[in-house]
């Protein structure tokens, strides 16, 4: 029994030391460290280098506005968004820093080129098409590209929404909807009060496999 559960505490104990050799690299906690090396050395591990994350655990960061890639690294910074993966993750390596490297990473970020994966499925989703261009008039649902941008590209505080992980896209529309975790995010909470799984999984595929624009 003792011999069969020490495989699963081992590697346990190698998550979490993975994650706090991060959270404890040199890059952090130092002032004078310019934004873009702070990307290369410490992001890029979750994020990839240029922002386009492959496993969906992790957000895509490249093309995301300026302006909210600020926000949110000032909201996990300050605690504020506290939904479980950013709590566990992004607390406590946006801990240090300070409102110039925030610019900074926020700017890098910006300045990428969302990619897609080529071997996405790029049908795409007619019921997705249409609550992103249409919403759900029935339901109250306002028609996403209202906020988030005709390609989905978002500006400024709203978001870009194309391209990013299907995933990560229906896992936030859960905590908009259920919880208090992402309190910038009151707008959301009624929109994705009537979603339902299914259409939340619908116009994340849809957007997901986006042109990349
Ligand atoms: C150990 C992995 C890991 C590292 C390293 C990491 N992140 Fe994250 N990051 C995450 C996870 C997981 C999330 C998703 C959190 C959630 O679901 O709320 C996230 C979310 C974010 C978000 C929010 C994205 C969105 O669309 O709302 C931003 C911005 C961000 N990270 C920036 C950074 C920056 C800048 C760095 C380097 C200082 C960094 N991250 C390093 C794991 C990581
Ligand atoms: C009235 C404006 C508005 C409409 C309409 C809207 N959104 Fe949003 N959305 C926002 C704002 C503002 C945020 C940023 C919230 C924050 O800062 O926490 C956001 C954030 C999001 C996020 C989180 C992105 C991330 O990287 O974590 C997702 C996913 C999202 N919206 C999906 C949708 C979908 C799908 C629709 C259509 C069904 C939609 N939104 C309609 C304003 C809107």
């Amino acid at each position: 029994m003792r011999n069969a559960l020490l495989p699963v505490i081992v590697l346990a104990a190698i998550a979490t030391a993975g994650c706090s050799s991060l959270e404890r690299s040199r890059a952090l906690g130092d002032p004078a460290v310019p934004a873009q090396s702070i990307a290369m050395q410490v992001c890029s591990n979750c994020h990839g280098v240029d922002g386009n994350s492959v496993s969906p655990n992790f957000p895509k960061l490249a093309g995301q506005t300026e302006a909210y890639l600020t926000d949110q690294l000032k909201e996990f910074r300050n605690h504020r968004r506290a939904d479980p993966a950013g709590f566990e993750y992004m607390w406590g390596l946006s801990r240090h820093l300070s409102d110039d490297q925030i610019a900074g990473l926020a700017s890098y970020y910006a300045a990428q080129k969302a990619a897609i994966p080529a071997d996405l499925d790029g049908t795409p989703s007619v019921r997705g098409k249409a609550l992103f261009e249409g919403g759900a008039p029935d339901k109250g649902v306002p028609a996403c590209n209202g906020c988030h941008g005709t390609n989905g590209q978002g500006n400024d505080k709203f978001p870009r929404i194309a391209n990013q992980h299907a995933d990560y896209l229906v896992k936030q529309l859960m905590v908009f909807q259920r919880t208090d975790e992402r309190p910038e995010g009151a707008i959301m909470k009624t929109v994705a009060h009537e979603l339902s799984v299914d259409d939340m999984t619908q116009v994340a595929r849809f957007l997901e496999a986006m042109p990349v624009k």
